[in-house]
């Protein structure tokens, strides 16, 4: 009885796992997105030229959550939306899961933020803390993306995103984001993205070869 106990806990544990996320399935599922993320500051030209973001080191949360929303079309950029698109659920988990861990270095960001938010943008930043941690590197959810060291072009393209409505090809839907970016000058969106791009953080772009 026991002994069927045991071989049925066994194999319980074996179909759960089966589904879970997998680092080393991951890495056999990113060759399409090596030509993009994994080559230091490659630019995208749509809808302006600015770079192809950090990736590495984003919760695996926040990465699932953004390739479930260029899948749905929550998330419009047409180039990720098509990519998605090609990705079941157990795929997006597996890449999440690479990226997350991808040339983790041995130390994490000082836990206080780095240098002070200039004057100008105090009123403006004081909200954003509260989801993207003071440093702006520990959100308070997995599913929320760390900013600090991201790069300003990026940033600014997509803090821009979430205040654009019914264009079909450029726009994030997040209702969260929409309501913290419509209130945010074009300017100021720029100086909150070269800000946050100066802070040291966690993400990262790690440089890797089409073909291993
Ligand atoms: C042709 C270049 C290109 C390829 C190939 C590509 N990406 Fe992207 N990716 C981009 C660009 C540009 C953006 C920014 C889009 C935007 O503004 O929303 C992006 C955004 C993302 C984001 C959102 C980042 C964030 O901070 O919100 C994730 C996650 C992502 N890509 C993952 C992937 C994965 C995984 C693959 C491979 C399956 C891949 N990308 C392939 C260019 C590319
Ligand atoms: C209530 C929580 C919350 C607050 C407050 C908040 N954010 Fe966000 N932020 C999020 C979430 C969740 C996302 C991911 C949305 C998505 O999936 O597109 C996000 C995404 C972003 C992104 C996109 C990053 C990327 O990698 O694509 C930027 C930039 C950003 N936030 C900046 C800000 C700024 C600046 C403020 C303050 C004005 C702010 N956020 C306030 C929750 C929040």
């Amino acid at each position: 009885m026991t002994r069927t106990l045991t071989l049925l806990l066994a194999l319980a544990a074996f179909f759960s796992t089966a589904h879970a996320q997998d680092v080393q399935r991951g890495s056999t599922k990113v060759q399409m997105c090596i030509g993009c993320h994994g080559i230091v500051g490659y630019q995208a030209d749509f809808p302006q030229v600015y770079k192809v973001p950090k990736i590495a080191g984003q919760d695996a949360k926040y990465l699932a959550s953004a390739l479930t929303a260029y899948r749905s079309g929550d998330r419009k950029f047409p180039t990720m939306r098509s990519i998605a698109a090609s990705l079941s659920d157990q795929d997006i988990a597996d890449i999440a899961a690479y990226y997350a861990q991808l040339g983790k270095p041995g130390e994490t960001v000082p836990a206080t933020l780095a240098t002070p938010v200039p004057d100008k943008l105090r009123t403006a930043l004081a909200t954003c803390v509260s989801c993207h941690g003071v440093n702006f590197s520990t959100p308070t959810d997995g599913t929320i993306p760390r900013l600090a060291g991201q790069y300003a072009d990026y940033l600014e393209v997509a803090l821009k995103s979430y205040k654009v409505e019914g264009n079909p090809h450029f726009g994030r839907a997040n209702p969260v984001m929409g309501a913290m970016a419509k209130p945010l000058k074009d300017d100021t969106i720029t100086q909150i993205a070269d800000y946050l791009a100066t802070l040291p953080g966690e993400v990262r772009t790690v440089p890797q070869a089409k073909f291993k």
